[in-house]
């Protein structure tokens, strides 16, 4: 962190970049104590690239297709984020499967939210799936990254119904306006210290996080009401 104690935090997104928005108000809004130092895309046309410029972060594009192999986009991508000096790194929607030549140089201190209810449904289509399944909760999962697709340990979970008349899209936003309260919970706990990875797991306060991570209580928000009345709740 910097000596103003301000955390760093880079966003790495490919589309509309709803998640990362959520980072940049809850930042402007001195809710995280962080600046986000860097929003980089693999695609130039990312609706989320343009909206991060006009809020005037720095942005960058490394194009996947301008590498041969996966392994060389990833170099390319660490060097570019070695630039920005992150405390933190957020995956926000980024859609490129990371190598352990990515994820080596930030482990510990990577984070992806998923839209499922780890460990279910890894991967695309998640919503689709829960769907047929005829599961009767969907929801969204805030996890460190290890090189397991979206395998690596659990920090945190929201949870929603399926409703009767649900379509994969309904579903998907009924769980993204959770996953904006979520992912920023999540990096608070990461600046503030009390959220750490080790080879036995995800650690919150020294306490083991279970396999399926910490059920979010959304009494825990990081509330922009609540922040607005001076009563600012931090989990
Ligand atoms: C989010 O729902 C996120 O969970 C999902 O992409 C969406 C991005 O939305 N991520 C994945 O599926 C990664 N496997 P956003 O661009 O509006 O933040």
């Amino acid at each position: 962190m910097s000596a103003a104690g301000e955390g760093r935090i880079a966003i790495l997104i490919s589309g509309r970049g709803s998640n990362m928005e959520a980072f940049l108000e809850a930042c402007e809004r001195g809710l995280l104590p962080a600046r986000v130092c860097l929003v980089l895309s693999n695609r130039a046309d990312a609706k989320g690239l343009a909206s991060a410029r006009q809020a005037g972060v720095e942005t960058a594009c490394i194009a996947h297709g301008d590498y041969p192999d996966r392994q060389a986009f990833d170099a390319a991508l660490v060097l570019r984020l070695q630039q920005a000096q992150p405390d933190l790194v957020i995956l926000a929607g980024f859609m490129r499967i990371l190598t352990p030549v990515f994820i080596t140089p930030f482990a510990g201190r990577l984070l992806n939210i998923h839209p499922s209810l780890l460990p279910k449904y890894p991967g695309l289509n998640t919503h689709q799936r829960a769907l047929d399944a005829g599961d009767s909760e969907a929801g969204s999962t805030v996890h460190f990254v290890t090189p397991e697709l979206d395998g690596g340990p659990p920090v945190l979970q929201a949870r929603a119904p399926i409703l009767p008349d649900d379509t994969a899209d309904s579903l998907a936003a009924r769980v993204i306006t959770l996953e904006h309260e979520i992912y920023p919970l999540a990096a608070l706990w990461f600046l503030q210290g009390r959220l750490t990875l080790n080879e036995q797991g995800a650690f919150l306060d020294g306490q083991k996080i279970p396999a399926s991570g910490i059920l979010y209580r959304p009494q825990d928000a990081v509330r922009h009401d609540a922040a607005d009345s001076g009563q600012q709740r931090i989990g």
